[in-house]
């Protein structure tokens, strides 16, 4: 819902500026929007485009490492004919590999076509809060919207995404809403409902403050850094596990293994998963099946994650293939 939110104001924004406005005239004639997505981007950001009538993205090559390529991203704007809306999305934080596309001159790049820009950085954004961490997102800043998620490196329950939009205009004017029944912040600086899809939900703003409130931003910039060292730690352990290899570069919290051929990956992890002392699960990245672990817990620790490994050596002995 974060990215629908930020590309749904995207939507209106590109369109404004051709003069064409999309929450009175609706799509039906509107120019095409065209959007510009990595090959590895989530799942969801094709499911936001499909909600916002945008279609299917145009699909960027990608890297070893699953990071948007400048050079295909370059080629791709200059293929789109002059004069059409264009969104880019980017990603900070890839769900396998954990990387982060290079922002800086992505962002640039796209801005200097006039793209919008929307960065999907569900899990990394959160790279931002941690000193050490922070030049995977160096550049973010100049993006025009952002969508992370509380319920992952916060550690908050489900459901708490959070969009942030650039430009409050066309937030408003994708998502505002009134009703003469409802007291009004006017002239305040807005009421919730003008910036997000409903109209009444809960607050589930008071988790997220809350969590923000008592871990402040040293506690923030610890959780994130103490994610990503577990994981760092979690893939040295298994890299010393005969016939397992690690396969991205551990950069961030995602750690992502192979056991030789796919028939013995998925017969490790389902050994791992029939074991119970870990879970993780198996996924396919760049045409292999991998183990895939993503360290997103706040309460895991370094015994957790000794224990993790060592359930990970049992389940590789074990898988008779
Ligand atoms: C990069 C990225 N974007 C979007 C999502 C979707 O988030 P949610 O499952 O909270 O809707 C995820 C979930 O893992 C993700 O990793």
């Amino acid at each position: 819902m974060a990215n629908f939110t930020c590309l749904g104001a995207a939507r209106t924004a590109v369109l404004s500026r051709l003069g064409w406005d999309v929450a009175r005239d609706g799509l039906s004639d509107a120019p095409r929007v065209r959007v510009l997505a990595g090959e590895e981007r989530h799942d969801t950001v094709d499911l936001a485009l499909r909600y916002l009538g945008l279609g299917s993205p145009t699909l960027v090559a990608a890297d070893e490492q699953g990071r948007i390529r400048v050079d295909a991203l370059t080629d791709s704007l200059k293929a789109v004919d002059s004069g059409t809306p264009v969104v880019v999305c980017l990603q900070a934080g890839n769900v396998h590999s954990g990387a982060f596309d290079p922002l800086e001159a992505a962002i640039e790049i796209a801005h200097r076509h006039g793209a919008w820009v929307h960065v999907d950085g569900a899990f990394g954004l959160w790279a931002a809060a941690a000193p050490s961490l922070r030049h995977l997102v160096a550049g973010v800043a100049g993006a025009d919207s952002w969508g992370t998620d509380a319920h992952k490196t916060l550690n908050v329950p489900y459901d708490c995404g959070i969009a942030i939009v650039e430009d409050p205009v066309a937030m408003r004017s994708t998502f505002g809403a009134h009703a003469s029944y409802l007291i009004s912040d006017d002239p305040g600086p807005g009421d919730p409902l003008e910036k997000v899809p409903e109209f009444s939900r809960r607050a589930r703003g008071v988790p997220v403050w809350a969590a923000l409130r008592s871990l402040g931003r040293s506690g923030v910039a610890e959780l994130v850094e103490r994610l990503a060292g577990h994981a760092r730690a979690m893939a040295e352990g298994i890299a010393r596990i005969d016939g397992a290899r690690v396969l991205n570069d551990v950069v961030y919290t995602q750690v992502c293994v192979e056991f030789g051929d796919d028939a013995r990956t998925r017969a490790v992890t389902a050994r791992l998963i029939a074991d119970g002392t870990v879970w993780m699960s198996g996924s396919r990245w760049r045409d292999r099946d991998v183990l895939r672990i993503s360290v997103s817990n706040w309460s895991t620790d370094a015994d957790d994650v000794r224990r993790s490994v060592d359930a990970v050596r049992r389940a590789s002995a074990d898988a008779s293939i």
